[in-house]
């Protein structure tokens, strides 16, 4: 029987903090399904199929690795793809108080264990936010994101040509 893992997220966009979560979920597991949240409400700059176009290319090398996209709740995936793990990274305390809250709800609305993983500590303060904020006043993300998600960036926050 296979072990499977879910690691959700919004990747909007996708770092290279997340990058390094799933790939060492992937070398623990058998299989890892990344979940990428559609959740409109939430006004994401990049759409969902962009968001899984991206994180199918960079993550194709990984062959147990499939990346879905879902809505509604995160334990209703998990079970449709039979993750009875999910797998939250951690960059600091300060994700702690948010994450033990999530983590206990999910155990209790459909017995999904979460387990965490330490953040490498080059990516501690790495967000998705803090990527955006820096691309749309011409800050340099190069090493934060893939590259093609540096290009991206640059393209959506050009200032539009006369
Ligand atoms: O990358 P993010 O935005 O921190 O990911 C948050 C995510 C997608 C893991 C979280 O918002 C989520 O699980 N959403 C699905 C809705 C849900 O299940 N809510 C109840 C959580 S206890």
């Amino acid at each position: 029987m296979s072990v499977i893992a879910c690691c959700p997220g919004t990747f909007d966009p996708v770092t290279n903090g997340h990058l390094d979560i799933i790939t060492r979920t992937a070398s623990r597991f058998d299989r890892v399904i990344v979940g990428v949240l559609d959740n409109p409400s939430k006004n994401p700059l990049f759409s969902v199929e962009e968001r899984l176009g991206i994180l199918r290319e960079v993550l194709k090398d990984l062959t147990n690795v499939e990346v879905c996209t879902f809505s509604g709740l995160l334990v209703d995936f998990a079970h449709a793809h039979k993750a009875a793990t999910i797998i939250k990274g951690l960059r600091a305390i300060s994700d702690f108080d948010y994450e033990l809250q999530m983590a206990q709800m999910n155990f209790r609305l459909g017995k999904v264990e979460t387990l965490f993983m330490a953040t490498n500590p080059v990516y501690s303060f790495l967000s998705s936010s803090l990527v955006k904020e820096i691309a749309r006043f011409g800050g340099d993300v190069r090493g934060l994101v893939p590259s093609g998600v540096a290009e991206r960036l640059r393209d959506r926050y050009e200032a539009p040509q006369a």
